[in-house]
This record gives structure tokens, sequence and C-alpha cells, in this order.
């Protein structure tokens, strides 16, 4: 029998929400790494337009809500057909909360749930019955978040959708049986459009808790997910946190 071989380096990739925020520093690093990128998000912002005018053949935007299936699904039909197949996805799309769940309206928890973890669940089917057809091998990263790990308030419905997809990415690693390297990356909190209901007292509270005593930022993000991508890491099922020790 012949040694199983490395997963091979991305060629191209599917990522959620790349339109601004984290989202739009992962489509970049993946190009900057040498991948064709297929990305989406409900508005399509001129940064993302700008990206797909200079590089039509190696980049592919569409505007489409992650909640309506059939929109995705037609989503990866027509990136294939312009990138060629796909074989990564980053499930990066999401949006954030800040209320007690107490004054959280059963509709706000469900659109919650909606994007956070039913969206990414479907997306990841979707992707891998084009990818397991079309490519057979390749990776998954699933954009979770410290929340997942450690109680922060105002926060319940959000953190159970990132635990949830933690758990979802362990189950999936195992069983795709190394057919696809499953992973997540958890950051801490950083500055961006989801972050911005923070306020700059509870922002100040958490750079002082952090070790390092600086937020995260997408620049430190990024990197490890190229690594995720391209790299021969033989990393599957691990939950990779990046919040400057701000969790230990
Ligand atoms: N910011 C933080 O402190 C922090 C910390 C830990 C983890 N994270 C995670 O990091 C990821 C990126 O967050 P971010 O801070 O960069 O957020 P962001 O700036 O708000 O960007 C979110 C992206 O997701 C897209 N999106 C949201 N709902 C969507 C939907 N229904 N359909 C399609 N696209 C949708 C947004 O575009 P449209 O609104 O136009 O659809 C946007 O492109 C998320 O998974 C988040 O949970 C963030």
């Amino acid at each position: 029998m012949s040694e199983p071989t490395p997963i091979p380096a991305t060629k191209t990739v599917l990522i959620s929400g790349g339109s601004r925020g984290l989202g739009l520093d992962l489509v970049r690093g993946a190009l900057d790494g040498g991948a064709k990128v297929a990305t989406f998000a409900r508005t399509v912002t001129p940064e993302l337009e700008q990206l797909a005018k200079e590089r039509p053949d190696d980049v592919f935007v569409g505007s489409v809500d992650a909640t309506d299936e059939k929109a995705v699904r037609a989503f990866i039909k027509d990136a294939a057909a312009h990138l060629g197949p796909i074989d990564s996805l980053i499930n990066n799309a999401a949006i954030g909360q800040d209320s007690l769940h107490v004054h959280t309206s059963p509709e706000r928890i469900a659109d919650i749930i909606g994007t956070n973890l039913t969206a990414p669940l479907l997306l990841t089917r979707a992707f891998l019955r084009h990818a397991m057809a079309k490519v057979g091998r390749g990776r998954i990263v699933m954009v979770t978040s410290i929340c997942a790990q450690r109680g922060y308030s105002g926060l319940v419905a959000y953190s159970a959708t990132k635990g949830g997809l933690d758990s979802a990415m362990r189950a999936l690693a195992r069983e795709m049986h190394g057919r696809f390297l499953v992973n997540s990356i958890a950051p801490g909190f950083f500055a961006s459009e989801m972050s911005s209901v923070l306020g700059t007292e509870q922002l100040s509270t958490i750079t002082r808790r952090t070790p390092t005593g600086r937020l995260v930022e997408p620049a430190n993000v990024t990197p490890l997910v190229k690594s995720l991508l391209f790299d021969d890491t033989n990393l599957n099922g691990q939950v990779i946190v990046v919040d400057g020790g701000g969790s230990i």
C-alpha cells in the first residue's frame, strides 16, 4: 500500500464574507499566497470590486446572502466555472451581538444562529459536494472566536454558534479521514465593524488583561490561516487561538 501523501497547497479558495474586516485581509492573503479566490458578502464593497477588476482571472466576487442556500450553491457553480475547481473553504462570514441574553429577541437569536452556524454548515456541505467530486482533497478553515472558550457577557447566542462550529469542525475532520484538513482559527477581539459596538472601556479592559498588551489585528490572524491553506502542517481538527494570551 502506498504511503498517504500531504494535502496539496490550496489552488482555489472560497471565502465567505470577504468584503471587509478580517475576510478582506484573508482574500488578500490567499491571493498573495498564490491562490485564486471566490468570495461573497451581501454587499460587494469598492475594495472587493477593485480587486476583481485588477485580477479578473484570479478573483470572483458576488453579492450573496449566506443564509440563502440556493444562492450559495449557484455562487459555487458560477465561481468554479470562472476560476476552475475549488479545493478549499474559509467560513468567515458572521454577525455579532451586543445584548444581554434576556434582552435579545427570539428573532435576533434565530438570525445569529442562522448566519453563524446553520449557514456555514450548509456552505461546508455545498463546498464538499463540489470539492469531493472535482478535486478530492483540500482544506477547510472555520473562523470561530475566543468567545467559544471563555465567557463574555452580551455574547451568549454568538458564543453558542462559535462553539458549535468548533465542535462541528472536529467531527468533520474525523469524517473526512484526512482527505480534507479541517481546523478552526479563534481570534480574540480585533477592531472591525463587528466589534465597533464595544465601548472604549470594554476594549481597554480586554487590552489590560492581555499579556501582550495589545488587541489582535487581522494581520496577526491571516498568516496562520495562510499556513493552514498552503503549508504541509499536518494540523487537523484543531482550534488555533490568536489572542495575545488574553484567555490564558
Ligand atoms: N471582530 C472581532 O473582534 C472578532 C473576534 C473573533 C472572531 N471574529 C470572527 O471573525 C470573522 C470576521 O469578523 P469581522 O470582525 O471581520 O466582521 P465584519 O467586519 O463585520 O465582516 C463580516 C463579513 O461577513 C459578511 N456577512 C455577514 N453576514 C452575512 C450574510 N448573511 N451573508 C453573507 N455575508 C455576510 C459581511 O458582509 P455583509 O454585511 O455585506 O454581508 C462581511 O463581509 C467572523 O467570523 C467573526 O465572528 C471577529
